[in-house]
């Protein structure tokens, strides 16, 4: 079993590279099948989610070419079949983005129900109400979602919840419908705008992405792209509370400070520098960390996907702080692993108060979701001893080369193989 040993104290020093949104290309990468044709895609993150994605695509019949470490031509002319099977798709929730492309290229698809991290109840009822509304019938039949339509035609949808993967899946399906779709009360996140902008780049007609409303004029065909992806804002922002929690002082390079923004804020609340330049920041605490309180909320609140990660800093902060989840009904799981570590939390349902303590000692503790994974390594770093973080597959879906870069910041850990109780290999 592969493992992360973090030996805690070190402050880390020194510059990290972003790389590509991970919530972007998890939906562009399905978007290729809109058009019969090449794309080339840069900036494309190395990590596990991506790969699936291309296993799925292969499995399809797509042909895909890595043309250097970050770019990536997929080629979409020719599919087999416009389905997803449950091999293909129980290990990450992305893949039931090739419902909405499929829908729009071949009018049909089928793909397994999704698998993904374990927040509590997943509903996909607003993905299925958004393509109901531009005329397919939806059916759940042996674990598989199957949407077919004769003609896909424009509508207006208003979503009954702000999500970000109905948004996308019904934006993929919508720019081949005739005619025009409006989605209203949708998600704003930077990467629906990465998807907009990708898909226009296609040839496809979309306006309004940022904002509450889209409205997409459909088209007929869409061709193959060259594109750059964004670069990922929560990578982005988890080693800026790394920084600001080990008492660093570290230059994020390859960022969009404007999408980094709630984050900057809180640091800056809990007595850290952040310097903002055109294309990185710099994140640095010399003063003690001050209680915050926070609150989750859809784009441009404070990200949820961020939410373990800060709470893990505020573990040891002077005073308490509240911290309220405000769009999953269950992710604060990992703070159980937090208080192996020493950490003081309270959990009532969505909210956790975390009374700071003064320090926290390495312990053996398991990812239970990806950012869970990524507050653990927080915490291990600012510990004190050594910390064993377990189920390391989930951090490695988002993060690319974490050891390597954290490394390269000055901190002390490996990725060790752990074979019958036995520490056998370090990789
Ligand atoms: N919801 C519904 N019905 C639906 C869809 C969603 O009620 O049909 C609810 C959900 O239960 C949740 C809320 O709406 O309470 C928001 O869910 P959303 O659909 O926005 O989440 P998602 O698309 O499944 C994406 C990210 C998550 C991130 C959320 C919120 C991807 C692949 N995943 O999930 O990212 O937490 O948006 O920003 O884009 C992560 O990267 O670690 C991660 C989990």
């Amino acid at each position: 079993m592969e493992k992360f040993v973090v030996q805690g104290g070190a402050s880390l020093r020194g510059e990290v590279t972003i790389g590509g949104a991970k919530n972007a290309v998890v939906a562009i990468i399905p978007a290729t099948v809109l058009a019969k044709d090449r794309c080339v895609i840069e900036n494309i993150p190395n990590i596990s989610d991506v790969t699936n994605l291309f296993h799925i695509l292969e499995g399809m019949g797509a042909t895909i070419r890595i043309l250097n470490k970050t770019t990536v031509e997929i080629d979409t002319t020719h599919l087999v079949e416009p389905t997803v099977t449950y091999e293909m798709a129980r290990q990450m929730r992305a893949s039931y983005y090739f419902l909405g492309s499929l829908l729009g290229r071949c009018n049909e698809a089928s793909v397994s129900m999704p698998g993904g991290c374990d927040f509590g109840v997943r509903p996909i009822d607003q993905h299925i109400k958004g393509f109901e509304a531009l005329g397919a019938n939806v059916t759940i039949d042996g674990g598989m979602i199957n949407a077919k339509a004769d003609l896909l035609l424009g509508s207006h949808i208003y979503f009954d919840v702000v999500s970000v993967g109905a948004t996308i899946n019904v934006m993929l399906a919508a720019v081949k419908a005739k005619g025009l779709t409006i989605l209203e009360n949708v998600a704003k996140e930077p990467h629906i705008v990465d998807l907009a902008n990708f898909l226009n780049s296609m040839g496809a007609d979309i306006r309004g992405a940022g904002t509450d409303v889209i409205k997409i004029h459909g088209v007929d065909i869409l061709h193959g792209t060259t594109y750059s992806i964004i670069p990922d804002q929560i990578e982005a922002g988890t080693y800026m509370v790394a920084a600001a929690a080990t008492y660093g002082d570290v230059l994020i390079k390859n960022v969009i400070p404007k999408h980094l923004e709630s984050i900057t804020d809180k640091l800056v609340k809990s007595g850290a520098e952040v310097i903002e330049y055109d294309d990185s920041i710099r994140v640095r605490r010399e003063a003690p960390i001050e209680k915050v309180n926070i609150k989750t909320m859809p784009h441009p609140g404070f990200p949820t996907d961020m939410q373990p990660q800060m709470t893990a800093m505020l573990t040891m902060a002077q005073g308490t702080s509240i911290v309220t989840e405000g769009v999953w009904d269950n992710r604060m799981r990992y703070t159980d692993e937090l208080k192996r570590m020493g950490a003081k939390i309270q959990v009532d349902g969505k909210v956790a108060v975390v009374e700071g303590v003064p320090s926290l000692s390495g312990a053996p503790v398991k990812a239970t979701d990806l950012r869970a994974g990524a507050a653990l390594l927080i915490a291990g770093l600012m510990a004190q001893g050594t910390t064993y973080i377990e189920d390391i597959h989930y951090i490695e879906r988002g993060y690319e080369n974490i050891v390597d870069k954290l490394v390269a910041l000055g901190a002390d850990i490996e990725k060790i193989d752990v074979v019958e109780g036995a520490m056998a290999k370090a990789l």
